[in-house]
Parts: C-alpha cells; sequence; structure tokens
C-alpha cells in the first residue's frame, strides 16, 4: 500500500502570534519566516523552508496537518486509497500549494475533523537554517518535524484511518485505568521516529491538540530550553522526564495557545522488520515528568 513517510508541516492558529514568535525563537531557536500576508508566518527548523505556518486566528489549536510523501505518483495511489476508503479526497489549489511552498497536495479530513493534506515535493530552503539561538537544531532528517497528541472522540476509526489508509504503523497502545473509566491512548508511527502521531479518547476536549513534540539534537539543547524557560517565565506543564515508550528525555513547557509543546531528545527508533505493537497500563515514565504520575489517580 501507499505509505505517508514523514509530518512535513502543521498550521497553527494562534491569537497571539508575537508570543508565539518569541517562544519559538527564544526557547527552540526556531527561525521566524514572513508569510505572504500580516496574517500569516512560518517557522523553520531545518532545510525546509518552514515547518510550522502560524496563522493570525482565534482557533488557537490545529488547523492542518501535512503528511509527505515522495513523489506525485505515490500522492495518486495515497488519495485513491484514500476514495476508496469512503473519504472525500479534493486536490489542493496552486494558491495552496504555493503557500505550503509544496508541489502538489490533496486534502480530506480525518475522522476526527483534523484538516489533513497529503503533499509531495518540499522546497529546499537554499540558504542554510540558522538558529534563533545557539541549539544544535532537530532531530528531523527522514523524520518529520516531530509529533503531535490529538484529543480525539472515537481512538478506533482514527487508529483505522491512519494505518489503513495513509500506511501508518502501530507503535503501542495505552490503557489507564481510572475511577471514571478507562483512558485509552494509541500511538502510530509512519518512519523510524516511535510515533508522528498519538491519540487520546476525549470526547468534547476543548482542543485538538495536546501538545507538539520537537526533537532536539542534543540534550544540552534541551537542557537549555529548560533553563530559558524558567527565566522568560514560561510554565513548565511536566518536568523533565524519560518515557516509557518512546524512550525520550523530554520536558513540556505551556504555550501561548493553552496547550503544551514537549521538547526532547534521545528517543529510540523504531524497525519495522522487528518492531513488535505493545502495550502499557500506565502513562508513568522511567523516571521523571512527575506530573504525569498524578494524572489518572495517580500513578505510582
Ligand atoms: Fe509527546
Amino acid at each position: 500500500m501507499a505509505k505517508v513517510s514523514e509530518l512535513g508541516y502543521l498550521g497553527i492558529g494562534a491569537s497571539d502570534t508575537t508570543a508565539w514568535q518569541a517562544l519559538a525563537t527564544q526557547v527552540f531557536g526556531m527561525q521566524v519566516i514572513p508569510g505572504d500576508d500580516k496574517a500569516t508566518s512560518y517557522l523553520r527548523m531545518d532545510s525546509h523552508h518552514h515547518r510550522l505556518e502560524l496563522r493570525s486566528s482565534a482557533s488557537d489549536d490545529l488547523e492542518f496537518a501535512g503528511w509527505e510523501v515522495p513523489d506525485a505518483a505515490t500522492l495518486q495511489a495515497i488519495a485513491q486509497q484514500l476514495e476508496d476508503g469512503g473519504v472525500k479526497v479534493v486536490a489542493g489549489t496552486r494558491d495552496e500549494a504555493d503557500q505550503r511552498r509544496v508541489i502538489g497536495l490533496v486534502k480530506c479530513l480525518d475522522p476526527s475533523g483534523i484538516r489533513t493534506e497529503i503533499f509531495y515535493g518540499h522546497p529546499v530552503n537554499p540558504v542554510p537554517f540558522l538558529p534563533a539561538r545557539a541549539t544544535s537544531g532537530f532531530k528531523t532528517d527522514g523524520m518529520g518535524l516531530g509529533h503531535i497528541l490529538v484529543h480525539v472522540p472515537k481512538l478506533d476509526e482514527c487508529v483505522r484511518f491512519y494505518r489503513d489508509l495513509l500506511g501508518f504503523r502501530i507503535s503501542d497502545f495505552t490503557d489507564v485505568s481510572t475511577p471514571g473509566g478507562t483512558i485509552r491512548l494509541a500511538f502510530l508511527h509512519c518512519n523510524a521516529r516511535h510515533h508522528s502521531i498519538a491519540f487520546i479518547e476525549a470526547p468534547g476536549a476543548p482542543k485538538r491538540l495536546n501538545h507538539i513534540m520537537f526533537e532536539g539534537n542534543s540534550l544540552a539543547d534541551v537542557g537549555t530550553g529548560r533553563d530559558i524557560c524558567l527565566e522568560r517565565g514560561t510554565p513548565i506543564a511536566i518536568d523533565l522526564g524519560c518515557h516509557m515508550n518512546d524512550r525520550m528525555v523530554s520536558f513540556y513547557l505551556g504555550c501561548p495557545s493553552g496547550y503544551a509543546l514537549e521538547y526532547g531528545w534521545g528517543a529510540r527508533m523504531i524497525d519495522d522488520a522487528t518492531w513488535q505493537v505493545e502495550h502499557y497500563a500506565s502513562v508513568d515514565s522511567i523516571w521523571g515528568h512527575p506530573q504525569l504520575r498524578t494524572l489518572a489517580g495517580g500513578g505510582k
């Protein structure tokens, strides 16, 4: 089957784009690239023109996600796969492709309503990425911009959509028993990154986004990012720790749009030849992430 290869870009609606740009540059060292109009700007992380499209919007949430495929033939095959699966697919316009800085794209909605774009041909920026602060950059080569954890009303239908129509593979499932019922999560990969998208079943959640993760090339980048959060008064939502499933060392900070950003390093990677789907009964980390342990009625 045709498969997407990486999370290429995200469209982020933000009511305070100035605060977003300040956080992205000061904490993560992202580079601000002017947009085509006053309402749009881009955040660059690597050789791509951008990885985040920041749009002035009261949504303060995810507006679209762009999944990359290697070529036009794969784009066509994915579009056919989606249509065969009963999903309405619309070709992107030339203007939309230009705004995304890609060669071609198609659009559809995932089962939770996320505007999902499949594209090929991201233009490589001939000007080297210049981090806004001294960092060693982001781990994105062949792995995409990072990962997103999204709240969805029905987890199973999202798993089926991404696995059966976009070619994702399951990394693991987490089912946490709580006094209020079972909290269900699913983690999926489309390349060696442990997960590029994950779902938490949360009907009625006020935002789609739980968090966006960016992986730095060094632990020092993450540690200094945490120092900068403390200095600038950015709230640490979940302090340093190492996740059980992707083994990433990370912390989570609050962003101006009211969800979290995870800054991580050192996650394990997946080899599909040997990977076996794992199952967890807790969101507890191997160490740290103390605030996670108080979720779901308290962990160990
Ligand atoms: Fe994460």
